[in-house]
């Protein structure tokens, strides 16, 4: 039986990638698409899912228009990340295709609702859209079968501040509240994400997609790689999402930790630091699965074998 998912995300150039992966993953049911503010503006996150679901024909599946701002703090983008347009280099057609009437979280809810205990949240951008349909139904929270997340750093440093990540530093009040809310959930973060790095080697493998997707994987990652040289003096580009998306459809890429996980929300200089009680010295009950290891190579196989297989 396919996982009945909802993909809550920010389209930018690993978030489109992830899109990719669910699009050849007959595990996977998508029931919907979800838009978050985060590496772009809502508006342009929009546009880039409607126009990736037109190209890796998913056309059949809802696309919701979500927050347009965090909960509490001002609205963050990345786009020297991303590019102006959120998908770096790459080019696509101007999308035919229309979101549907209903707001991101209306349509969390009413999914969850018909379908009691069985949608996983798949979670790759900032936490708004997830935390405003729990605010505004709270019984949702035992209906939802469990939540993948990517985002935080354990013993990582933080890719926005010194020690928060950006999905995170997004919206933490979010990320708090879909924390704390009692939901089988389960964090994969740039312990892992950061040591999955795409590079051209990888793109020369991807030799059997469409030329369009090829395009557009080889034009987004050109931009992607750019930025992580220039700025993390990392070669080739973390695809952060994808192994978020990958451990659905092979739970033992990563070996999982539970914690007690908090997130800080006051200090100045550490807020949005994901926090892991690693000895259990607050003997509070784990409230997270976290993937701490990776076994790398096998998810980029899988991730590349995926994309040969897209028609
Ligand atoms: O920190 C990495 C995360 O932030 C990824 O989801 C990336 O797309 C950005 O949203
Ligand atoms: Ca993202």
């Amino acid at each position: 039986m396919a996982e009945k998912l909802i993909y809550d995300t920010d389209p930018g150039i690993d978030d489109a990638l992830g899109l990719l992966l669910l699009a050849a993953a007959p595990e996977i049911e998508l029931l919907a698409i979800t838009v978050t503010h985060g590496n772009t503006s809502q508006d342009k996150c929009l546009r880039n899912a409607l126009q990736l679901a037109e190209l890796c024909g998913l056309t059949h599946v809802p696309i919701a228009r979500g927050a347009q701002e965090p909960l509490v703090k001002e609205l963050s983008v990345a786009e020297e990340t991303h590019g102006d347009g959120g998908l770096g280099y790459a080019q696509l057609p101007e999308p035919k295709l229309q979101p549907v009437s209903e707001p991101a979280h209306d349509l969390i809810i009413r999914l969850i609702e018909e379908n009691p205990g069985e949608v996983t949240l798949l979670c790759v951008g900032p936490m708004t859209n997830i935390a405003v349909a729990l605010l505004k139904q709270p019984g949702i929270a035992k209906q939802i079968k469990r939540i993948v997340s990517m985002g935080g750093a354990i013993h990582y440093p933080g890719n926005v501040t010194p020690q928060a990540e950006y999905n995170v530093f997004c919206d933490p009040e979010a990320f708090e509240i879909v924390l704390n809310a009692g939901i089988d959930f389960t964090l994969v973060p740039l312990d892992v994400t950061y040591q999955c790095l795409f590079t051209t080697d990888h793109l020369s493998r991807i030799n059997k997609a469409p030329a369009a997707i090829f395009d557009f994987i080889k034009e987004s990652t050109r931009f992607y790689m750019e930025f992580h040289a220039a700025y993390q003096g990392i070669q080739g580009c973390a695809i952060n999402d994808p192994l978020a998306a990958a451990i659905l459809l092979a739970p033992d890429l990563v070996t999982y930790r539970d914690y007690f996980l908090a997130i800080e929300l006051q200090s100045p200089t550490s807020k949005a630091k994901t926090i892991a009680d690693h000895y259990g010295a607050l003997k509070k009950q784990p409230n997270a699965k976290v993937a701490m290891e990776v076994e790398v190579e096998k998810f980029m196989d899988l991730f590349i074998e995926r994309m040969n297989r897209l028609a």
